[in-house]
């Protein structure tokens, strides 16, 4: 309802999909009418499959530090684009990094933050290219205790 503050959360994998379900859940956190902000969070899953992030974990981008400082940058890249956004509209805005299997992970903590909505990308950073879903946003849907804006690739 109008006036009343929404949380909204956005679940990034430094992919182009996930920045375009960014710009999507920005417009819908930043567009509020009355005194309350809105409140984005958007969440970042460290998980156990690095082979998505093979180009920053590689030799020749990373080739020193230790395995936290690379999966900082690995952040830093999902991040980056919610981050200019939300200062560019002053919009709320909280990250968090979780370590787990991604889709029950971002489900979660969708609860936990008790969130009204949940914006994910139709597909990733996943090299097998689907006609529709990836993996994630699958289990996502059906998992889910609120509503989830899929933003197509
Ligand atoms: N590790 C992650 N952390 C946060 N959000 C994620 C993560 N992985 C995926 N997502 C979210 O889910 C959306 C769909 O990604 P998904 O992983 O389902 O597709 P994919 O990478 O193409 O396929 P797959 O991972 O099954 O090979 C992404 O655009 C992003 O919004
Ligand atoms: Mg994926």
């Amino acid at each position: 309802m109008l006036g009343i503050r929404r949380k909204i959360m956005v679940a990034v994998d430094g992919s182009a999909v996930s920045d375009k379900a960014v710009n999507e859940a920005i417009w819908l956190a930043s567009s509020h009418s009355g005194k309350f902000k809105n409140q984005l969070i958007a969440v970042f899953v460290k998980a156990d499959r690095v082979r998505d992030y093979d180009d920053l974990f590689s030799q020749k981008i990373a080739p020193s530090g230790a395995i936290d400082k690379r999966w900082e940058k690995v952040y830093e890249h999902a991040f980056f684009v919610v981050k200019k956004l939300a200062a560019e509209t002053d919009t709320s805005l909280e990250t968090i990094v979780i370590e787990g299997e991604p889709a029950a992970a971002i489900v979660g903590l969708a609860k936990k933050h008790d969130v009204d909505l949940l914006v994910i990308g139709s597909t990733g950073k996943g090299a097998v290219r689907r006609a529709f879903l990836g993996s994630v946003s699958a289990e996502v849907l059906e998992l889910a205790g609120c509503g989830v804006y899929v933003v197509r690739a």
